[in-house]
């Protein structure tokens, strides 16, 4: 821990239901692409995998935004056939991306098809050009994994880990994925997490209360936003 560079703080939003909180995360992301557009003429995010962003993204097709300045990256992907059902950048496509104009080549999924340490090195190549995101959505597991950032796994969280990790062995199918570390994901101006779903309610009580969990690692300067449903 004491090589991370800085300890987490963490503001808590909590919502009747994943209906209010999807609402006030699509606010929310719109908002700081307005600010950062206005600002610096761009805006890159990058995007949480699994369910619980769905319905965010599904709000996102219908917002307002000058999509042309958007940059998008993923936090995280599963080692499948990149047409594949479970893969993090066929949701977002399907829910959000394929129906707004983000010009195609501002879109950067991670290349998870070529197996992990392949993907991982490409991937790491793409993000040089990215000193710090705007914006980093992360998700939360029961078992408080956030991205492909495992407990009992490497986590990436000290200042000389690598921006991308090869993982081989998750516990959440499949083995094999992709991750930005937890150090590369703490390269942000703003990082919200999107937790839904009583499961997850011993993972947040060891989260506030300081344990350990992945989610924890991840200490941008400006702290983390956690919007939750209970
Ligand atoms: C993945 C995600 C993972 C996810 C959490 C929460 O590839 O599975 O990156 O970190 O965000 O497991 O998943 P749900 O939103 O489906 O609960």
């Amino acid at each position: 821990m004491e090589s991370r560079p800085r300890p987490q703080t963490c503001r808590w939003h909590t919502y009747t239901n994943l209906g209010e909180l999807s609402q006030a995360g699509a606010q929310r992301i719109l908002h700081s692409a307005r600010e950062c557009i206005a600002r610096s003429g761009r805006f890159s995010i990058v995007l949480a995998g699994g369910s619980t962003p769905r319905q965010v993204y599904a709000l996102l097709r219908t917002g307002s935004s000058d999509w042309s300045r958007w940059q998008v990256f993923f936090g995280d992907e599963r080692c499948l056939p990149a047409d594949h059902a479970e893969r993090n950048s066929r949701m977002a496509a399907e829910s959000w991306l394929d129906h707004v104009a983000i010009p195609p080549a501002r879109i950067h999924p991670i290349p998870a098809e070529l197996g992990p340490q392949q993907a991982a090195a490409a991937y790491a190549k793409a993000l040089a050009s990215v000193p710090e995101f705007d914006l980093v959505l992360l998700g939360l597991g029961e078992d408080g994994h956030t991205a492909s950032l495992f407990p009992s796994h490497d986590w990436g969280d000290t200042l000389d880990s690598p921006p991308v990790l090869a993982v081989l062995d998750a516990p959440k199918p499949p083995p094999q994925r992709v991750s930005l570390s937890a150090a590369r994901l703490s390269q942000a101006r703003e990082v919200v997490f999107l937790v839904s779903g009583a499961g997850k309610r011993q993972a947040v009580a060891d989260w506030r209360a300081g344990r350990n969990i992945p989610a924890l690692a991840i200490a941008p300067p400006g702290g983390v936003d956690v919007l939750l449903d209970f």
